[in-house]
């Protein structure tokens, strides 16, 4: 039967009005006032407003990293996702040095299959471009993976050299295909490392103060020199810091394709008050991108507005306090690196972005699902609630109030990053492609109905 959804305030990235959405199966058909009830499901949704599902273009599940796995696998990562409001995530599948690129898309297309709440594309981070590695690149454009994800960072594990980056970079210019850069000076941070752990520093907040924002502001401004050079497009992932905003921001302003994300953690929280007593509850917080000092909070969130950022995505990699961030006790190289959130993005940033008045609503639905769907390939079919779009509706009470605990969340982690936020909105009920998955807050679908979504390179088409 087809769905109605009546009197909802329709919002996009431009504008909200008042408006009936009609699906029929999995799709939008109509979206205009005064859509008469035939015989179809109807949902009222006065009051609420209709957003397009969110879309986290940055999350780890069921990766294996630091000596463990993330907590999330494919089920519990997007049933959290699915419950916050997120209805499309794309995750990374990793590349084994010496082996081909799809070996790890098939390893990661079963990790997902039957699992996933929520539809789901993939990014491949590249650890080896030697002898075929460029035609494996567009090998997996054509499987729909239409971004790569290269590290500056993480030396003998996932660091990959200049030369590498501009190779990947030229052949995304010509395939179409989208560069994300893990921006930070892995090497110099290497000698600031080992440096720290000789005078015996040890402690988790040695991870944030042994990797300075200039690391990453100039891993930033060489990412973009190497994309400036190959023609191509470049997108910044888990940008932290204002002194690597200004390379962004310096860019665009010359009309450069770059691109940048940051994540909740950066915009609302801190070194100052996250990491106050140098104990190991720290490791609590030990990502990379570390923890910054607080000034750079309003920055971050003036380079959403003014779109010198494009994106809010999560960066969620989870691993427990218990027995995963513990590894790391004696040494803090050895805390597995990530933090939770997938659940939270769209509560936080609707609280801290739009109701303390730093953001517009519609502002908001742009860094959360359009800009992500634009820039990654899935925009129309995701990202708008728009005629001939997959039917990926949130209703969403403004008014709603919730209080963040992991004692409450769906993540698979025995922390929140975000313990005691207390936020004003929340996803009332939420619809992937037409079929209605939670509401309130309880998951109503079937792990196992995500679907891969094959995901277009720049100037492509939806297949
Ligand atoms: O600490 C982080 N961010 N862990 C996940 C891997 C990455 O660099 O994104
Ligand atoms: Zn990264
Ligand atoms: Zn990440």
């Amino acid at each position: 039967m087809a769905l109605l959804i009546k009197n909802g305030a329709v919002v996009t990235a431009e504008k909200t009005f008042t408006a009936d959405i009609l699906v029929e199966g999995e799709t939008i058909r109509e979206v205009r006032a005064g859509i008469a009830p035939a015989s179809h499901t109807v949902v009222d949704a006065r009051g609420m407003y209709l957003l397009p599902g969110g879309i986290d273009v940055h999350t780890h599940l069921d990766m294996p990293f630091g000596g463990t796995t993330s907590s999330d696998d494919f089920e519990t990562g997007t049933l959290a996702a699915a419950i916050g409001g997120t209805t499309t995530l794309v995750d990374f599948a990793i590349q084994a040095r010496g082996t081909k690129m799809r070996a790890a898309l098939d390893t990661w297309w079963k990790k997902a299959e039957g699992k996933a709440c929520i539809d789901y594309g993939f990014h491949m981070i590249v650890t080896d471009l030697a002898d075929a590695g460029l035609e494996d690149m567009d090998d997996l454009v054509r499987e729909g993976v239409a971004s790569f994800k290269l590290f500056m960072a993480y030396p003998n594990v996932l660091m990959v050299d200049d030369a590498t980056i501009f190779r990947a970079l030229r052949q995304t210019a010509k395939n179409g295909a989208l560069i994300c850069m893990h921006a930070e000076n892995g090497s110099a941070i290497d000698v600031i490392v080992q440096q720290a752990l000789a005078e015996g520093k040890t402690a988790p907040i040695y991870h944030a103060l042994t990797r300075p924002t200039r690391a990453e502001a100039e891993a930033v401004h060489r990412s973009i020199a190497l994309a400036e050079m190959a023609g191509a497009p470049v997108y910044i992932v888990h940008l932290s810091s204002e002194d690597a905003l200004n390379q962004v921001r310096e860019a665009r302003d010359r009309g450069l394709p770059a691109f940048a994300e940051t994540c909740p953690q950066y915009l609302l929280l801190s070194i100052e008050d996250n990491m106050p007593n140098k104990s190991f509850e720290d490791a609590k917080y030990v990502f990379t991108p570390p923890l910054r000092e607080k000034k750079n909070q309003p920055k971050l969130w003036d380079g959403l507005k003014n779109d010198h950022l494009q994106v809010v995505s999560t960066d969620h990699c989870p691993f427990c306090f218990a027995d995963q961030k513990q590894l790391g006790i004696h040494d803090f190289t050895k805390i597995p690196n990530g933090g939770p959130g997938v659940e939270n993005r769209l509560q936080l940033i609707h609280h801290h972005g739009v109701n303390s008045g730093k953001l517009t609503l519609n502002r908001f639905v742009e860094i959360v699902a359009t800009a992500p769907a634009r820039i990654f390939g899935m925009y129309p079919k995701k990202g708008v609630l728009a005629v001939g779009s997959d039917a990926d509706i949130v209703v969403w009470d403004s008014n709603a109030e919730h209080a963040i605990s992991a004692k409450t969340h769906n993540m698979r982690v025995d922390y929140s990053m975000f313990e005691g936020f207390r936020v004003t909105g929340n996803a009332r009920q939420v619809f992937s492609r037409g079929e209605l998955i939670v509401e309130n807050g309880k998951f109503l679908g079937n792990p196992g109905r995500g679907r891969y979504l094959r995901r277009a390179a720049r100037g492509g088409a939806w297949q």
